[in-house]
């Protein structure tokens, strides 16, 4: 098994925008890419009450959860001040313009977390 897996290419993901992952457990990864072209992955659950961040607005390197708009930063997925929480970040590789995550923690990486009940569905990643 290869350590990464090819997601799909920047451009695939709009500026200011984000796509979903789905796994075959646990909640979905969102990978954003901001407007310097920068790509970063968070679980696709706010450490407030789940929301998917990946509807969120994303500004600079942060997004703006679209429940109660909480302030997530993208590169650690840590909670603005005065809110308090975290959500899992992953790792990412750009190859060649291709978006690359890695496979352990896709496999396992809070896995544990209810999934939430919010957001499009989309389709399952290649095993
Ligand atoms: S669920 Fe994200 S701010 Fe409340």
């Amino acid at each position: 098994m290869s350590d990464w897996t090819a997601i799909c290419r920047i451009e695939d993901i709009p500026p200011l925008g984000s796509r979903r992952v789905a796994r075959e457990r646990g909640a979905a990864v969102a990978v954003f890419r901001s407007a310097t072209d920068r790509v970063f992955a968070l679980l696709d659950r706010c450490p407030h009450k789940g929301g998917p961040l990946s509807q969120g607005i994303v500004f600079g390197e942060s997004v703006a959860c679209p429940l109660h708009n909480w302030s997530i930063g993208l590169c650690d997925g840590v909670a603005a001040a005065p809110d308090e929480g975290c959500t899992p970040k992953f790792s990412v590789q750009i190859v060649d313009g291709v978006v690359h995550l890695n496979a352990a923690e896709l496999a396992t990486l809070g896995t544990d977390l209810p999934v939430p009940m919010a957001g499009p569905q989309t389709r399952k990643i290649a095993a």
